[in-house]
Formats: structure tokens, C-alpha cells, sequence
């Protein structure tokens, strides 16, 4: 009998679908294009993306993957009866590895999983986060619920812990909206974890308007992929 085995998708289908439309586009450009300077400088942007796409393919295989929601969990460090919420859990990667810290504390994941965006078309889909908790055994200790993070349905104050892994820096519209909505569900003195390759003094400037505090950064190596993570309190 084979062994199911999970599968947590890619990072940020929509900018990989962005960044190969580019490639694509450029190429066009190229084989239209008669100037020597002009095909020369497609021919660089060309290589600049194709290492791009290809870092973000590297970086988004699962086993990276389930390393990074690890090192998220860490940071978080849930306590035994925490309360806690993935933002944009798609499937379930950082809902999983939180239930996977703790014997009883409860785990609600998230998500859209809006069957039209890359994301849906690629597999984010709630049936596969189901999935995946079943496969880890934790399925007792996690819930998922379809919700737009702009509209939580949830009481304030209500989480110790809020995750929110790989999803802000690839929101279009609504990223302060989210992050109100987050400071609201979480309790006072709980933990607002993501992560995030934006700029540490725009965040704190901007996390610090919305009203949380007591900023901690935590680093990673090249090798678990370009972002960074931030905890900090309400
Ligand atoms: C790149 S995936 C990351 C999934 C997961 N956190 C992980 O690390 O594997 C981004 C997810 O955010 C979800 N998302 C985007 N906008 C959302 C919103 N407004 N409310 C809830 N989820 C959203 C998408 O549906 C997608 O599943």
C-alpha cells in the first residue's frame, strides 16, 4: 500500500504566473525587436527573472518548506493551551506545524481559496489542507474555515497566537485591512507571527500605527528561502 504523503503547494503561484508572463512577454519583444542594444537588454532582464522564477521554484519545495513553517513555529512558540490562527493557510502548511507543537492547544486555518486565482488553480484548495492534517495526524486539533482575512469572523480578542506565513508581501489590495483585522482577533499581549521580505523600518512603522508592539525579527539563510520572519504583540 502506498504511503499518502503531504504536499504544501508553492510559494506565491500568482507572482510565479506574473514572472512567467514576463519571461514570455520578453521573448516577444526580443524576436520583434531589430535594435542591437534594445534585443541586449531583454536579453538581461530575460536572465534576471529565468534566476528569479527559478530561486522561488527552489525555494518553494515542500521539504524548504516544512523547514521555514518550523522555524515559524519556533519563533511562535505556542504554549500548551494556546488558541491560535493561520491567516491564508492554504494547505494548512502553518495550521499543521502549529498543531504539531502542542497536545492541546486548537489550530483555525483559513483561507479564501478562491477557486479562480493561481493559487486555487494550483491546488490551494481546502480539501488538500484537510488532507494534509489527516496525513500528520492532527485533523483533532485543526479546523479549517473558508474567510476573507479582511472580514475575520471572530470575536475580538480571541487568539494567543496569529501566523500569517507567505501571504502579505504577495497581497495586491487589502494588506492594512488584514492587519487590522488581525490586531483585533488577537489577545492582548498575544503574538502576531509572518513572514515577510519588506523593508524591517517600514513595518515597524507601519505595525506600530496599527497597534502592536515589542517588535522581534528572526533571519533566515539564503538556503530557507528570501524572507524573513516578525513576531510582534498587541
Ligand atoms: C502563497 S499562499 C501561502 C499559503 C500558506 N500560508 C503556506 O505557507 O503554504 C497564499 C495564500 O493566501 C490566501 N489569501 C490571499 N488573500 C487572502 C485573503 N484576503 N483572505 C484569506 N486568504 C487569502 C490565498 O488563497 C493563498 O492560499
Amino acid at each position: 500500500m502506498s504511503e499518502e504523503r503531504v504536499s504544501y503547494g508553492i510559494y506565491s503561484p500568482s507572482v510565479l504566473g506574473v514572472l512567467v508572463f514576463a519571461i514570455i512577454a520578453c521573448f516577444l519583444l526580443y524576436l520583434l525587436s531589430n535594435e542591437a542594444l534594445i534585443r541586449n537588454i531583454i536579453k538581461i532582464i530575460v536572465i534576471a527573472l529565468a534566476i528569479i522564477t527559478g530561486l522561488i521554484f527552489y525555494g518553494s519545495s515542500t521539504p524548504l518548506r516544512v523547514k521555514r513553517s518550523a522555524l515559524l513555529v519556533e519563533f511562535a512558540s505556542p504554549k500548551e493551551n494556546s488558541l491560535m490562527l493561520d491567516v491564508g493557510t492554504g494547505r494548512g502548511l502553518v495550521a499543521i506545524s502549529l498543531a504539531k507543537a502542542c497536545k492541546k492547544c486548537k489550530v483555525i486555518g483559513i483561507d479564501t481559496w478562491d477557486p479562480i486565482t493561481l493559487s486555487g488553480v494550483s491546488g490551494n484548495t481546502m480539501e488538500n489542507a484537510i488532507k494534509n492534517a489527516e496525513i500528520e495526524k492532527v485533523s483533532k486539533k485543526v479546523k479549517f474555515q473558508k474567510a476573507d482575512a479582511r472580514e475575520l469572523p471572530f470575536e475580538n480578542n480571541t487568539f494567543d497566537i496569529v501566523a500569517c506565513h507567505e501571504v502579505l508581501d504577495t497581497l495586491i489590495v487589502g494588506r492594512d485591512e488584514v492587519l487590522s483585522e488581525i490586531h483585533r482577533v488577537l489577545k492582548r499581549g498575544g503574538k502576531f507571527v509572518f513572514s515577510t521580505a519588506i523593508a524591517k523600518f517600514y513595518l515597524v512603522w507601519r505595525l506600530s500605527k496599527l497597534g502592536f508592539k515589542k517588535f522581534q525579527f528572526m533571519r533566515l539563510g539564503l538556503r530557507e528561502g528570501p524572507t524573513g520572519f516578525v513576531l510582534c504583540r498587541k
